[in-house]
Protein backbone atom coordinates (compact mmCIF):
# COMPACT_ATOMS: atom_id res chain seq x y z
CA UNK A 1 0.00 0.00 0.00
CA UNK A 2 1.45 3.18 -0.67
CA UNK A 3 1.68 5.94 1.69
CA UNK A 4 -0.79 8.10 0.37
CA UNK A 5 -4.03 5.97 -1.52
CA UNK A 6 -6.38 8.20 -3.57
CA UNK A 7 -10.07 6.40 -3.49
CA UNK A 8 -12.41 7.15 -6.23
CA UNK A 9 -11.93 10.61 -4.95
CA UNK A 10 -14.16 13.60 -7.00
CA UNK A 11 -13.98 17.10 -6.59
CA UNK A 12 -16.82 19.55 -7.03
CA UNK A 13 -16.70 23.76 -7.05
CA UNK A 14 -20.38 25.11 -6.41
CA UNK A 15 -20.33 28.13 -7.97
CA UNK A 16 -23.97 30.30 -7.91
CA UNK A 17 -25.05 29.10 -11.46
CA UNK A 18 -23.16 25.86 -12.29
CA UNK A 19 -21.02 23.31 -11.16
CA UNK A 20 -17.57 22.37 -11.75
CA UNK A 21 -16.56 18.88 -11.51
CA UNK A 22 -12.70 19.40 -11.27
CA UNK A 23 -11.78 16.06 -10.16
CA UNK A 24 -13.34 12.93 -11.80
CA UNK A 25 -13.40 9.64 -9.87
CA UNK A 26 -9.72 10.01 -9.41
CA UNK A 27 -7.83 6.52 -8.03
CA UNK A 28 -4.00 6.21 -7.51
CA UNK A 29 -1.06 5.73 -5.35
CA UNK A 30 1.64 7.35 -3.95
CA UNK A 31 4.96 5.46 -2.64
CA UNK A 32 7.37 6.86 -0.36
CA UNK A 33 11.09 7.45 -2.14
CA UNK A 34 9.63 7.95 -5.11
CA UNK A 35 9.28 11.43 -7.62
CA UNK A 36 6.25 11.75 -9.66
CA UNK A 37 4.74 13.95 -12.02
CA UNK A 38 1.19 15.39 -12.90
CA UNK A 39 0.71 16.86 -16.44
CA UNK A 40 -1.82 17.89 -18.37
CA UNK A 41 -3.77 21.09 -19.82
CA UNK A 42 -4.90 24.39 -17.88
CA UNK A 43 -8.05 23.78 -16.50
CA UNK A 44 -7.82 19.87 -16.32
CA UNK A 45 -8.30 19.71 -12.49
CA UNK A 46 -4.10 19.15 -11.52
CA UNK A 47 -4.13 22.32 -9.05
CA UNK A 48 -7.37 20.76 -7.47
CA UNK A 49 -5.89 17.56 -6.97
CA UNK A 50 -3.11 18.70 -5.40
CA UNK A 51 -5.18 20.97 -2.94
CA UNK A 52 -6.61 17.58 -1.66
CA UNK A 53 -3.62 15.62 -1.47
CA UNK A 54 -2.52 19.31 0.59
CA UNK A 55 -5.56 18.70 3.10
CA UNK A 56 -6.32 22.14 2.30
CA UNK A 57 -9.87 21.09 1.50
CA UNK A 58 -12.17 17.79 1.35
CA UNK A 59 -13.19 15.58 -1.56
CA UNK A 60 -16.86 16.13 -2.50
CA UNK A 61 -17.14 11.89 -2.68
CA UNK A 62 -14.12 9.48 -2.03
CA UNK A 63 -11.54 9.55 0.33
CA UNK A 64 -7.76 10.15 0.70
CA UNK A 65 -5.89 7.71 2.94
CA UNK A 66 -2.11 9.01 4.43
CA UNK A 67 -0.53 6.29 6.26
CA UNK A 68 -3.87 4.30 6.27
CA UNK A 69 -5.28 7.17 7.68
CA UNK A 70 -8.69 8.85 6.00
CA UNK A 71 -7.86 12.40 5.50
CA UNK A 72 -11.50 13.48 6.27
CA UNK A 73 -11.00 11.63 10.12
CA UNK A 74 -7.63 13.58 10.38
CA UNK A 75 -6.16 17.06 11.91
CA UNK A 76 -5.62 18.82 8.71
CA UNK A 77 -4.54 21.60 10.18
CA UNK A 78 -1.62 19.31 11.91
CA UNK A 79 -1.72 17.07 8.64
CA UNK A 80 -0.31 20.28 6.65
CA UNK A 81 1.56 21.41 9.10
CA UNK A 82 3.31 18.59 10.13
CA UNK A 83 3.15 16.03 7.48
CA UNK A 84 2.54 17.67 4.00
CA UNK A 85 4.17 20.43 2.68
CA UNK A 86 3.70 22.66 -0.78
CA UNK A 87 6.10 24.58 -2.80
CA UNK A 88 3.98 27.20 -5.40
CA UNK A 89 5.09 28.83 -8.79
CA UNK A 90 5.74 31.96 -6.83
CA UNK A 91 7.59 30.54 -4.68
CA UNK A 92 5.69 32.26 -1.29
CA UNK A 93 7.85 32.73 0.69
CA UNK A 94 7.17 35.46 3.75
CA UNK A 95 8.28 38.86 2.00
CA UNK A 96 9.43 40.71 5.13
CA UNK A 97 11.67 37.67 6.45
CA UNK A 98 14.32 37.20 5.80
CA UNK A 99 15.71 33.27 4.41
CA UNK A 100 16.83 32.45 7.84
CA UNK A 101 13.96 33.71 9.35
CA UNK A 102 11.04 31.74 6.43
CA UNK A 103 12.87 28.58 7.03
CA UNK A 104 12.70 28.86 11.12
CA UNK A 105 9.58 29.64 11.32
CA UNK A 106 7.94 26.37 10.42
CA UNK A 107 9.55 25.07 13.36
CA UNK A 108 8.56 27.74 15.75
CA UNK A 109 4.87 26.92 15.18
CA UNK A 110 6.03 23.93 16.19
CA UNK A 111 7.44 25.08 19.51
CA UNK A 112 10.96 24.74 19.01
CA UNK A 113 13.13 27.28 20.20
CA UNK A 114 14.86 29.57 18.57
CA UNK A 115 18.02 28.35 18.73
CA UNK A 116 17.51 24.72 17.91
CA UNK A 117 15.20 25.75 14.90
CA UNK A 118 17.98 28.04 13.57
CA UNK A 119 20.59 25.51 13.87
CA UNK A 120 18.02 22.97 11.73
CA UNK A 121 16.92 25.79 9.12
CA UNK A 122 20.99 26.45 8.69
CA UNK A 123 21.46 23.09 8.07
CA UNK A 124 18.57 23.10 5.39
CA UNK A 125 19.38 25.62 3.58
CA UNK A 126 22.62 24.30 2.77
CA UNK A 127 21.53 21.11 1.75
CA UNK A 128 19.56 23.12 -1.19
CA UNK A 129 22.90 24.03 -2.32
CA UNK A 130 22.92 27.66 -0.49
CA UNK A 131 25.26 29.34 1.45
CA UNK A 132 25.59 31.41 4.68
CA UNK A 133 25.39 34.80 2.32
CA UNK A 134 21.62 34.23 2.04
CA UNK A 135 20.60 33.77 5.63
CA UNK A 136 19.81 37.65 6.21
CA UNK A 137 18.46 38.35 2.76
CA UNK A 138 14.78 39.19 2.22
CA UNK A 139 13.13 37.25 -0.57
CA UNK A 140 13.17 40.77 -2.73
CA UNK A 141 16.99 40.50 -2.51
CA UNK A 142 17.11 37.19 -4.20
CA UNK A 143 17.08 35.64 -7.50
CA UNK A 144 13.97 33.28 -8.42
CA UNK A 145 15.99 29.89 -8.06
CA UNK A 146 17.38 31.12 -4.67
CA UNK A 147 13.96 31.83 -3.75
CA UNK A 148 12.35 28.58 -4.75
CA UNK A 149 15.00 27.11 -2.91
CA UNK A 150 14.69 28.56 0.34
CA UNK A 151 11.03 27.76 -0.35
CA UNK A 152 12.21 23.78 -0.67
CA UNK A 153 14.11 23.88 2.56
CA UNK A 154 10.93 25.67 4.24
CA UNK A 155 8.69 23.21 3.05
CA UNK A 156 11.02 20.52 4.46
CA UNK A 157 11.54 22.88 7.96
CA UNK A 158 8.18 20.95 9.09
CA UNK A 159 9.58 17.74 9.26
CA UNK A 160 7.00 15.81 6.92
CA UNK A 161 7.89 13.32 4.05
CA UNK A 162 5.17 14.28 1.64
CA UNK A 163 6.43 17.31 -0.35
CA UNK A 164 3.80 18.70 -3.19
CA UNK A 165 4.99 20.99 -5.78
CA UNK A 166 2.47 23.41 -8.24
CA UNK A 167 4.13 24.51 -11.39
CA UNK A 168 7.53 24.83 -9.04
CA UNK A 169 10.02 25.49 -12.23
CA UNK A 170 7.27 27.87 -13.80
CA UNK A 171 8.85 30.83 -12.93
CA UNK A 172 12.43 30.07 -13.79
CA UNK A 173 14.68 29.74 -16.36
CA UNK A 174 15.77 26.15 -17.51
CA UNK A 175 19.56 26.28 -15.34
CA UNK A 176 17.34 27.01 -12.17
CA UNK A 177 14.45 25.19 -13.24
CA UNK A 178 16.74 21.99 -13.41
CA UNK A 179 17.98 22.61 -10.29
CA UNK A 180 14.80 22.39 -8.38
CA UNK A 181 14.12 19.31 -10.52
CA UNK A 182 17.15 17.46 -8.78
CA UNK A 183 16.63 18.73 -5.41
CA UNK A 184 12.85 17.58 -5.35
CA UNK A 185 14.00 14.02 -7.18
CA UNK A 186 16.70 14.00 -4.26
CA UNK A 187 14.26 14.46 -2.06
CA UNK A 188 12.11 11.36 -3.03
CA UNK A 189 15.48 9.17 -3.80
CA UNK A 190 17.77 9.90 -0.82
CA UNK A 191 15.45 11.29 1.83
CA UNK A 192 12.28 9.44 1.32
CA UNK A 193 10.10 11.65 0.60
CA UNK A 194 6.40 11.00 -1.69
CA UNK A 195 7.39 14.13 -4.01
CA UNK A 196 4.77 14.78 -6.08
CA UNK A 197 4.70 17.51 -8.39
CA UNK A 198 2.10 19.65 -10.80
CA UNK A 199 4.37 20.48 -14.20
CA UNK A 200 4.30 21.71 -18.00
CA UNK A 201 7.59 21.24 -17.35
CA UNK A 202 9.54 18.68 -19.75
CA UNK A 203 12.45 17.89 -18.21
CA UNK A 204 11.09 17.82 -15.06
CA UNK A 205 8.70 15.10 -15.92
CA UNK A 206 11.45 12.68 -17.73
CA UNK A 207 13.10 12.64 -14.78
CA UNK A 208 10.07 11.58 -12.40
CA UNK A 209 9.39 7.68 -11.50
CA UNK A 210 5.95 7.77 -13.20
CA UNK A 211 4.17 10.39 -14.80
CA UNK A 212 0.56 11.18 -14.52
CA UNK A 213 -2.04 12.69 -16.33
CA UNK A 214 -4.85 15.06 -15.90
CA UNK A 215 -7.59 15.53 -18.61
CA UNK A 216 -10.65 16.82 -17.44
CA UNK A 217 -10.58 16.00 -14.12
CA UNK A 218 -9.36 12.06 -14.67
CA UNK A 219 -6.24 10.32 -14.14
CA UNK A 220 -4.59 8.60 -16.06
CA UNK A 221 -0.72 6.76 -16.04
CA UNK A 222 1.44 7.63 -18.82
CA UNK A 223 3.91 4.93 -19.47
CA UNK A 224 7.33 5.73 -18.34
CA UNK A 225 9.05 6.20 -21.32
CA UNK A 226 6.01 7.58 -23.16
CA UNK A 227 5.21 10.75 -24.71
CA UNK A 228 2.77 13.29 -22.83
CA UNK A 229 0.76 16.43 -24.08
CA UNK A 230 1.12 19.31 -22.49
CA UNK A 231 0.14 22.93 -23.28
CA UNK A 232 3.39 24.62 -21.97
N1 LIG B 1 -12.04 28.40 -6.82
C1 LIG B 1 -12.66 27.91 -7.90
N2 LIG B 1 -13.98 28.11 -8.09
C2 LIG B 1 -14.61 27.62 -9.16
N3 LIG B 1 -14.00 26.89 -10.12
C3 LIG B 1 -12.70 26.66 -10.00
C4 LIG B 1 -11.95 27.16 -8.88
N4 LIG B 1 -10.66 26.75 -9.02
C5 LIG B 1 -10.60 26.05 -10.17
N5 LIG B 1 -11.81 25.99 -10.75
C6 LIG B 1 -12.15 25.27 -11.99
O1 LIG B 1 -11.88 23.89 -11.80
C7 LIG B 1 -11.28 23.33 -12.95
C8 LIG B 1 -9.89 22.78 -12.60
O2 LIG B 1 -9.05 23.85 -12.21
P1 LIG B 1 -7.58 23.64 -11.69
O3 LIG B 1 -7.58 22.56 -10.68
O4 LIG B 1 -7.05 24.95 -11.26
O5 LIG B 1 -6.83 23.13 -13.01
P2 LIG B 1 -5.29 23.16 -13.41
O6 LIG B 1 -4.47 23.35 -12.18
O7 LIG B 1 -5.07 21.88 -14.10
O8 LIG B 1 -5.14 24.33 -14.35
C9 LIG B 1 -11.26 24.45 -13.99
O9 LIG B 1 -12.41 24.33 -14.77
C10 LIG B 1 -11.30 25.70 -13.16
O10 LIG B 1 -11.90 26.75 -13.87
MG1 LIG C 1 -3.04 24.80 -11.77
Amino acid sequence: MGLIEVKDVSYSYQGKYQTIEAVKNVTCSFDEGAFYAIVGHSGSGKTTLLSLLAGLDLPTSGEIYVDGSAMSALNRDRYRLKTASVVYQSFNLFPLLTALENVTYPMQLQGRSKAEAEAVAKQLIAEVGLGEKIWRRRPLMMSGGEQQRVAIARARAAGGKIMLADEPTGNLDAKNGNMITNQLKLLAHERGYAVIVVTHNEELAKQADAVYMMQDGQLTTLAKEGQHESDA
